[in-house]
């Protein structure tokens, strides 16, 4: 398995690239990208790490040395939040960034499979798709927006707060990945209960973590420790599900022919083509069929951003 990270000299890129040497089967090759000078570097600092994973570094305007033979693409290449900003305001900068490295993805490792960490993913994914289309090698099971910090936070939210044991708690997230978008099922999980009260305060501070962050860093970046173990636990089920692995499972933000919107986080069954199914997210509360529903004219105005944009 080949794994390229575009955007590898950053907060996020350099933690999940940490992550990927120590954790991706024996006899894969890790592939970091960055326009970034140091990031050749950075591949050979975690060369020295004794795994059996190959790790290169590419810098420099083009990725496409990087991408060739690529089977999984994870690009975290972008700007990231400053206190003050929604993710929506990463637009004007990412969309482009987005844009391009997908391009030359399309080009170079056109069966990959992409999954998109640059925010507004809500947006970025849509441009990710028109860009695939465009260039006639779209595959809607093969583009993922990555939303798992948003399970690993309502994970280790909820266990704190019912004093649970972390890695009994496993919790359904729908939606996209921003604000009111980000919608966490608390009523499914399993062996627990919650008050009214407690619903509307862990869904909103689920839905504000990343602000939380960005405020705590103040003024220095968003999520990258936490952004980095949830990119790499994704990107290890998108290994896993190459490799045949059965019932491997993650909640991710698809094209996968959702009845509410056109792109969707919901969980999916991860197999030898990217999605082998999208499954269905099960029963809601009202609370949570009310917050759905509500939430649905921001996430389809942020996919017709991104559509129109590569438009
Ligand atoms: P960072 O600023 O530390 O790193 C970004 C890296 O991208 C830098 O090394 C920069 O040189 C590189 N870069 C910029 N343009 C590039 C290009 N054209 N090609 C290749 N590399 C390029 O930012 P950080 O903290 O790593 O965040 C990256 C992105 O991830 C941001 O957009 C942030 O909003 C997003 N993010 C997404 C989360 C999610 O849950 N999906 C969570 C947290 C952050």
């Amino acid at each position: 398995m080949k794994v390229a990270v575009l955007g590898a000299a950053g907060g996020i890129g350099q933690a999940l690239a940490l992550l990927l040497k120590t954790q991706l089967p024996a006899g894969s090759k890790l592939s970091l990208y960055d326009i970034a000078p140091v990031t050749p570097g950075v591949a050979v600092d975690l060369s020295h790490i004794p795994t059996a994973v190959e790790v290169k570094g590419f810098a420099g305007e083009d990725p496409t040395a990087a991408l060739e033979g690529a089977d999984v693409v994870l690009i975290s290449a972008g700007v990231a939040r400053k206190p003050g900003m929604d993710r929506s305001d990463l637009f004007n900068i990412n969309a482009g960034i987005v844009r391009n490295l997908v391009e030359k993805c399309a080009a170079a490792c056109p069966k990959a499979l992409i999954g998109i960490i640059t925010n507004p993913v809500n947006t970025t994914v849509a441009i990710a798709a028109e860009v695939l289309k465009a260039a006639g090698v779209y595959d809607k099971n093969r583009l993922f927006g990555i939303t798992t910090l948003d399970v690993i936070r309502s994970e280790t939210f909820i266990a704190e707060a019912k004093g649970l044991n972390v890695d009994d708690v496993k919790i359904n997230v729908i939606g996209g990945h921003s604000g009111v978008t980000i919608l966490p099922l608390l009523s499914q999980v399993q062996g627990v209960s919650f008050s009214d009260e407690e619903v509307a305060a862990l869904t909103t501070r689920i839905q504000n973590a990343g602000t939380e962050v960005v405020e705590a860093k103040a003024g220095g970046g968003s999520a990258t420790l936490s952004m980095g173990q949830a990119a790499c636990r994704f990107g290890l089920s998108l290994v896993r599900g190459l490799q045949g692995e059965e019932n491997v499972i993650e909640c991710a933000y698809v094209d996968g022919g959702s009845e509410h919107a056109d792109f969707f986080a919901q969980p999916i069954l991860l197999g030898k083509n990217g999605v082998e199914s999208v499954l269905a997210y099960g029963e809601v509360s009202e609370f949570e069929a009310n917050a759905r529903d509500a939430m649905l004219d921001t996430l389809k105005a942020d996919i017709v951003l991104g559509v129109e944009f590569v438009k």
